[in-house]
This record gives structure tokens, sequence and C-alpha cells, in this order.
């Protein structure tokens, strides 16, 4: 049943049974229609404000709640709701996982149409929060205010903030004061530096004009409790950047690198910029496996170490190693799973299109005294070809970890062409990887597969799948 408010149109009584991509909810009204719905979890029964349509589903936000989900927690965070970072801390954990596994059958059945039997229950994590090895945080001299901060003060005064930015609205921060996904020293280092900074009155960024002295932090911890600092500047000031950092190394000792960066572009990529060691080792160490990495400020790691092992497993045993394969590794990153993978295998080869990353991958592999990998640089499409398998040898198992986008359809028609044995596609996207596997079908059987939790309390789904040759 509808009713019409002016020109709000309101949907009464919509069923919230699932979660859509994105990590939206997914409602049907009294007839059937389907709406994607911010700010509800399964369970939910919710009155909603309908909003535009968008590919042939209407979007719509919760005017008020009929009935709460069984299913809702009480969310550990203050930020909950405001920050916008963990969107399901409200949904148990555990539950979660049951959505995260359903999103993963009905890609492999509705796109991919294959028999889900061969999919195993989603792997959850067992640390559910301060799984993060990395955050970056951001000062603004603009912080973001809540709509009941608004209706209760009516105009407040500007404020800086020191936290995350807000989605949808670029220039403004949540000021943090404790978050929940990395060790707790993140909070101690991040309110340090804050308080440090208002009290000699540093200036925090402006991004929509460009100026100030403080812009971001960059927080990275192994699981040793080790922890590296990127200190990021908007102005070359030495005097009071040395004083800032001398503080933050004398207070905290576990601090075991430190540097920074003067950052004058307009926008707050690090990627082409030159970090200037300060204190310290010159990286971080982390182990996976019986693999040592050393991760320098601008490295790419997975974000978490514990649940990164787990997936790194499961690609061990779906690739049934005897030490006499020819392995590739595409999307290889900083060659994470190559060189997991080196102390199985013949050869392992990995592509990968950054540069700094095969820079690293190549200094692990020398860490580790692995000479049997392996790196390129380039897109995959242009680097694996014939030419390039007859030069490395056919693989026998190809490993394939593409981002969000899946993989380029040329470069799935070199994986047909290539017929290696085994495919192991590891993603973060089953939609795209269930599209992909439509096209591998042509010469490849879906054997196994193992979705696996990244990133509790968010919409993130890893998936691991087992594909091989037709005989
Ligand atoms: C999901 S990550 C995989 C990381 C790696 N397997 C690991 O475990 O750390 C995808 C990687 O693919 C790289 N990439 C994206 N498109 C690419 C392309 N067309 N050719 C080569 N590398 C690409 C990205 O830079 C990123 O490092």
């Amino acid at each position: 049943m509808s009713r019409r408010k002016k020109k709000e149109i309101i949907i009464e009584n919509v069923k919230i049974t699932g979660i859509a991509d994105k990590g939206k909810a997914v409602g049907r009204d009294e007839d059937g229609v389907v709406y994607f719905v911010s700010d509800a979890v399964p369970g939910d029964v919710v009155n909603i404000l309908r909003l535009k349509k968008r590919k042939g589903v209407y979007l719509g936000m919760v005017k008020d709640f009929v009935r709460y989900s069984p299913d809702r927690v009480k969310p550990v965070c203050e930020h909950f709701g405001v920050c916008g970072g963990c969107k399901w801390q409200h949904l148990d954990y555990a539950v979660q996982l049951q959505h995260k596994n359903q999103t993963v059958l009905d890609a492999m059945s509705r796109i991919a149409k294959i028999d889900t039997d061969c999919i195993s229950p989603i792997k959850g994590a067992d640390k559910i929060y301060q799984y993060r090895n990395k955050i970056e945080y951001s000062f603004s001299n603009k912080r973001w205010l809540t709509n009941e901060e608004i209706k209760s003060a009516g105009k407040i005064e500007q404020s800086p903030a020191l936290g995350f930015h807000r989605a949808g609205a670029f220039e403004k921060v949540v000021d943090i004061m404790k978050c929940h996904l990395q060790d707790d020293l993140t909070n101690d280092i991040r309110n340090f530096i804050r308080d440090f900074a208002d009290e000699n009155r540093y200036t925090y960024y402006d991004t929509l004009n460009h100026h100030g002295f403080l812009r971001n932090i960059f927080l990275r911890n192994n699981v040793n409790d080790n922890w590296m600092i990127t200190m990021v500047f908007g102005e070359k000031n030495l005097k009071e950047i040395h004083h800032l950092l001398d503080a933050v190394v004398d207070r905290f000792p576990r601090i075991e690198a430190l540097y920074y960066i003067v950052n004058t572009k307009k926008n707050d990529s690090i990627f082409d910029q030159n970090p200037i060691h300060y204190h310290g080792e010159k990286y971080l160490k982390e182990t996976l496996g019986a693999v040592n990495y050393k991760i320098s400020p601008k490295s790419f790691f997975q974000t978490n170490t514990y649940q990164a092992v787990e997936l790194f497993d499961i690609v061990e045993k779906y690739a049934s190693l005897t030490g006499k394969e020819n392995v590739y590794d595409l999307y290889t990153g900083i060659g994470s799973i190559a060189l997991y993978l080196a102390k199985s295998v013949k050869q392992v080869v990995g592509i990968e299109e950054i540069e700094d990353a095969i820079k690293d991958a190549k200094i692990n592999a020398e860490l580790n005294n692995i000479n049997n990998a392996v790196f390129y640089v380039g897109d995959v499409k242009n680097i694996l070809t014939t030419e390039f398998a007859e030069k490395h040898g056919k693989p026998d198992v190809v490993i394939t970890d593409p981002p969000r986008a899946g993989m380029h359809k040329d470069i799935i028609a070199m994986l047909l062409e290539l017929e290696s044995p085994s495919l192991v596609y590891v993603s973060c996207n089953p939609a795209t990887q269930a599209r992909d596997i439509v096209l591998l079908k042509e010469k490849y059987d879906v054997v196994k597969m193992q979705p696996v939790d990244m990133f509790p309390h968010t919409h993130h789904i890893e998936n691991v799948a087992l594909l091989k040759l037709k005989s």
C-alpha cells in the first residue's frame, strides 16, 4: 500500500530480506516490488521514502521502522551510522556471514549458472574487530556535523576534525575518537597528535581552498604490534614538522618506522610523493606463513593479515602443488601469493601493472632467498601472450586475483588458449567472477569454491574458485 505526502512517495511495510550490491538492503513491498534500501538490515520491516529508479530497481530511504530485525545487535562503535565505515556493525556477525554466503550462491546460480553444491560455507574471521593493519586518517578544517547536532543547536561554529572522510562530502571529516578496526594504539596515536596539534595551534587542511599544515596520517601495524607512521603535511614548515614528530616518537616507543611527506598538490594521493625517513627502521616487517615481507610507506599489502593467511592456504590447497608446477600469478600485487607458493612449486611467474608493487615483490623475493619467482610489470592483457607462454613454459596452474571489475575478455580468451590444467580464481566481487566463469566454462568445470570474509561489518566478500580443464 502506498500513500502520497506532498511530493514524497512513502511505501509502507517493506520487508527487508537480503543484501544487494554495495551492502544496500533489499526489500519487497506487499505487491512484490523490489527496493534497494539504505540503513536497514535483513529482518527489518520499514516504511520507506521512495527515491529514483536505478537499473530498473527503486532506491529507498527508511522513513520509519515498523519492526526491527531480531538479528540486530548493539553496535560497539560510538561513531556507527555517522562514520559510514562499518555498515553492518548492527547485524549479528553470524547473520552477516549468512548474507555474504547467499550473495555468492546467488551470483553463481543466477549468473554463472553452476551447480552450487561445490560451494563450501564462508570462512568467517575469528578477529572481527582490530583486524586492519592499515588505516588512513585525514585532517579537515570542516568537521562533519550530524543532523541531530544541527537540529539541536541550530547554527554551529565550524570546527576542525581528524578522522575519516564522510562519503559524498569530500571536504568534511568525521572526528574519530575511537576506531575499532585497528589495534587500539591507533586511537592513542591519533588522539595524541590531535591534542598536540591543537595545543600548538597547527592548522588543519582546507580541502576546498587548498591550504593548511596537517593533511593525513597513515598508520600501519604488524601482528607483533610494531608500527609505521607516515605523516603528511600540506606546508614545508620543518621546525613544526620536527616538533610534532619528536613528540610522537617520545610518546610511542612501539613506533618502529616514522616517515613524513610534504604534499602541496591538490589531491591526497601519496603514490607520486617521496616519503622522507625520519626515525627508526625504514621498513615494517610482517610475516605471512613462512614468508617475510618488508613493507615501506607506499607498499601494497593485504589489509587483514590474519585472513590473508587463511585465503592463501585455500589457494595453496586448491592448487594441489607437488613441487613440479609452473605457476602463473596474474594481478600479483607485491607478489604475496606468488611468494607464499614459491617453496612448493618449480617456478612462479607474477604479472602486475604497478611498478612499485613489482619492486616490492622483487625485494621480498630476495629477502626470503626465493630464486624461482620472476615478476613482470604491465597490463596482464598485454603481457600474457602466446610468446610469453612460449618463453616461460605453459602453466600447470594459473592463479588470478583481479580487481573488482574482474578480467578483461581478451585475458579470458588467452586463458582459454593456454589451457592450464588448473585455474584458481580469487575474486573480491562474486558478480564479476560469475560473469567471467560463464566464458571460462567453454573449457573449464568449476570444481570447488570457498568464500572468505576478509572485512567483517562491511559488504565485501572474497571468493576462491577452483576450475579444472575439461577432459
Ligand atoms: C585484488 S589485487 C591482488 C593483489 C595480490 N594478489 C595480493 O594478494 O596481494 C589486484 C591487483 O591487480 C592489479 N591490476 C589491476 N588491473 C591490472 C591489469 N590490467 N594488469 C595487471 N595488474 C592489474 C592491481 O594493481 C592490484 O595490485
